[in-house]
């Protein structure tokens, strides 16, 4: 059973716009959102049997809610975030707090290197995918494969509306992946069929429901609700999926599997 980060959306809102999902006039329901993430917290915890430890959410920084973006933990390895845009800038001391209070060894990249965590970077075996162009810079992604000791393999975003990795691709398993072909460039696509044994294309109608942003725990996939066809194709290749109403954080341009980062 993993172990996953996260943090609870007290002070979440749609107060800046920084990808094509957010617009100030359509504010989150603040209420509606803590239900929507507990109950979401309580699948993964009572439902799955999942860990997940929690980071304190801090006033003034709406979007700590996505905690997939804090950066990559392997062991006690923490490969810090640096963020494209100021207003997320901001969350970094308090991811560094947590990760350094827990003994975790802080590992930055070079400081003109933007990267945004988990994000954009999802293993498939011992292969890691990760992706580059809106928010993270290629030039992170050799440093980030010499302090882990695997191979990169990178995938340049090509639509602004999936501008990160984790909204157009979801492993599965060691050799299965979700990916919406359109989020990709010819190569991207290549890298990713010729890389892993089995792809599953989405849907345009469902990679635009976040049915990539999904959070696959074994057999069991938590996937945000409305992604008709993709719970169908995965139910008929054996998974249990567990459908959840997310809209709130769809406004702020993220689901289910931007809310956690894994631990372990
Ligand atoms: N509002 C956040 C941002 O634009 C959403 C982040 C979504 N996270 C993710 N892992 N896709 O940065």
């Amino acid at each position: 059973m993993p172990t996953f980060l996260m943090c609870p959306p007290d002070y979440y809102g749609i107060e800046y716009e920084i990808n094509p999902w957010m617009d100030r006039r359509r504010p989150a329901d603040t209420a509606l959102a803590m239900r929507q993430w507990q109950t979401f917290y309580d699948q993964l915890t009572t439902g799955l049997g999942v860990t997940v430890e929690l980071l304190t959410p801090v006033k003034g920084l709406p979007d700590l809610v996505f905690m997939a973006n804090a950066g990559l933990a392997s062991g006690k390895k923490f490969i810090r975030s640096n963020f494209r845009f100021p207003q997320r800038q901001r969350e970094v001391p308090v991811f560094e707090a947590w990760f350094k209070d827990r003994g975790y060894r802080i590992l930055p990249l070079p400081p003109d290197a933007c990267f945004e965590g988990e994000g954009d970077a999802l293993s498939v075996g011992k292969t890691l995918f990760a992706g580059y162009r809106m928010r993270s810079d290629i030039q992170s992604h050799e440093k980030i494969g010499e302090i882990l000791g695997c191979e990169v393999l990178s995938l340049e975003l090509a639509d602004p509306r999936f501008y990160h990795l984790d909204t157009c691709f979801c492993p599965l398993s060691d050799r299965a992946v979700l990916y919406f072909p359109g989020a990709f460039d010819d190569y991207g696509r290549r890298v990713i069929t010729e890389s892993v044994p089995e792809t599953i294309p989405v849907t345009v109608e469902n990679a635009f429901g976040f049915g990539c942003n999904a959070v696959v725990v074994g057999r069991d996939v938590v996937l945000h609700a409305g992604c008709e066809e993709l719970a169908r194709e995965l139910r008929s290749r054996g998974f249990a999926v567990h459908e959840l109403d997310l809209s709130e954080f769809i406004k702020g341009g993220g689901s289910a599997k931007c809310l956690v980062l894994r631990l372990s």
